[in-house]
């Protein structure tokens, strides 16, 4: 048995001081206080000075994956290990159906790619490229392998789906409680305005954001929501980035539509002047969407304060600089989307709203929420007896910078270089087994598929603390 002693627990029911037991891969208790003797464990964890978090869960990443592009820089292995040094102990990954091909296929294929290489825990969304009668009958066997989410897009011509298959995904989807993730970006729009962009001489890294306006999101979220609407099924919108896509999101919960929000560090600390870094440096900036205004990231930042945002992942889906991006050095529409984030989640949240949010909330939007709305819940999620024991020992006193020389994501940039993060993972525990210390790995491979159930509402912030 192992003992993290002397914490702030981070529990349901709210922070409190004392240990946690952790027994093989489930948590065996929590001890208010302390345990009376430490006799008989067979490891002791000093985590005085920091918070014990339920492992931080990313529910929104791209690892090993080909991209229509090209492939991620990041395999499973590099990925779940870089994840787990910033103290996030389970990703949920999207599995992707290239069109002629089907769910059991790409499912069986993203396990080919992961079993037996990860640090962290990953489980599988399945996204779904091309929709008819045959891929249609593949969703309870998807259900049954405890794949219990799925994603359509809106935009990228090999992966979107007409409005009618999109309606047909949300009822079919919905009797076994699944949830739809949608990629919300108006893709005719963003098809047009490209070659608009690109005719008028605009060639370079800025061309991307000029070429998807907050209004190709807006525009997209508003459709899902009606389509939520009318299917009755629960959906949640990936990586919201714009001010106009909140306002759609929160006029159809005015509505009573069932509807969940994402959206990733990169909308919370960056902007679109990033695009403007000489030397083709804003390629690092490109994906979508695009970071935005100064305007859209604010009244992102108070969502994320005020709760209308329930989840924040990474969407990491890395690509070099050099021999990856820089393929677009002269045309912007070839720049490979997407940037590396699932390592610096968590410390770049705990350092950037330390002042507005508590343990509790970093607890609810990473590690809880995700857990919830995914199906993981209460065997993920939480501090308690009878879960597993995926624990992140956050020391909230140590002062570093991010930087590509110290980070263990397989890419050649980070979006953040130099960004000074406050707090870092003393501990990370993946299934019981210790993955990583003080941000290094150890090079255990603790990590396990984890089939998913469906999920549950997520916690908000006027819930309160749940009663024991
Ligand atoms: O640019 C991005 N985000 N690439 C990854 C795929 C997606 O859109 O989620
Ligand atoms: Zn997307
Ligand atoms: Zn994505």
């Amino acid at each position: 048995m192992k003992l993290i002693a002397d914490g702030i627990l981070v529990t349901p029911a709210g922070p409190v001081r004392g240990d946690l037991v952790l027994d093989g891969g489930s948590i065996a208790d929590v001890v208010p206080g302390g345990v009376a003797s430490r006799d008989g464990f067979d490891e002791v964890y000093d985590a005085s000075g920091c918070y014990v978090y339920p492992g931080f869960i990313d529910a929104h990443t791209h690892m090993q994956c080909w991209t229509g592009m090209d492939w991620t820089a990041d395999s499973f292995e590099t990925g779940t290990r870089a994840a787990a040094c910033g103290g996030t102990t389970t990703i949920v990954d999207y599995a992707t159906q290239d069109r002629g091909t089907t769910m059991p296929d790409a499912l069986a294929e993203w396990h080919r790619r992961a079993d037996g290489t990860c640090t962290a825990n990953y489980g599988f969304h399945m996204a779904i490229a091309e929709w008819n009668n045959e891929t249609k009958a593949d969703i309870p066997a998807m259900f049954d392998a405890g794949v219990t989410s799925f994603k359509t897009y809106f935009a990228y011509d090999h992966l979107r789906l007409p409005d009618d298959q999109m309606l047909d995904v949300l009822e079919t989807i919905r009797p076994g409680g699944g949830i739809l993730c949608v990629h919300c970006e108006n893709g005719d729009l963003v098809d047009s305005l490209q070659r608009r962009v690109f005719d008028a001489g605009v060639t370079g890294p800025e061309g991307h954001p000029m070429s998807r306006p907050a209004i190709c999101e807006a525009e997209a979220i508003s459709r899902l929501m009606y389509l939520a609407e009318l299917s009755g099924a629960r959906v949640n919108v990936v990586h919201l980035s714009t001010a106009l896509g909140l306002e759609a999101v929160e006029a159809a919960k005015a509505r009573g539509v069932d509807v969940c929000v994402e959206s990733c560090p990169q909308y919370l600390i960056l902007d679109d002047t990033c695009f403007l870094e000489p030397d083709f440096q804003g390629a690092k900036y490109v994906m979508s969407p695009p970071p935005r205004k100064p305007h859209d990231r604010s009244v992102l930042q108070d969502a994320l304060v005020d709760g209308s945002i329930d989840t924040l992942a990474t969407d990491h889906c890395s690509f070099n600089l050099f021999g990856q991006k820089d393929r677009g050095v002269g045309d912007f529409r070839k720049i490979p989307n997407g940037g590396p984030g699932v390592e610096h989640r968590p410390a770049l949240i705990q350092t950037l709203f330390a002042d507005e949010l508590g343990p509790e909330d970093f607890c609810r939007l990473m590690s809880e929420n995700p857990a919830r709305v995914f199906g993981m819940y209460p065997e993920k999620g939480r501090l308690a007896a009878g879960s597993d024991a995926d624990v992140c020992v956050w020391d909230p006193s140590v002062a570093w910078t991010i930087s590509v020389k110290n980070q263990h994501q397989a890419v050649d940039y980070t979006p953040y270089e130099g960004f000074e993060a406050r707090g870092m993972p003393r501990y990370v525990f993946v299934n019981g087994e210790l993955a990583a210390e003080n941000g290094e790995p150890t090079g255990a491979k603790p990590g396990r598929y984890v089939p998913r159930h469906a999920g549950c509402e997520p916690r908000r912030v006027d819930d309160g603390p749940e009663v024991p």
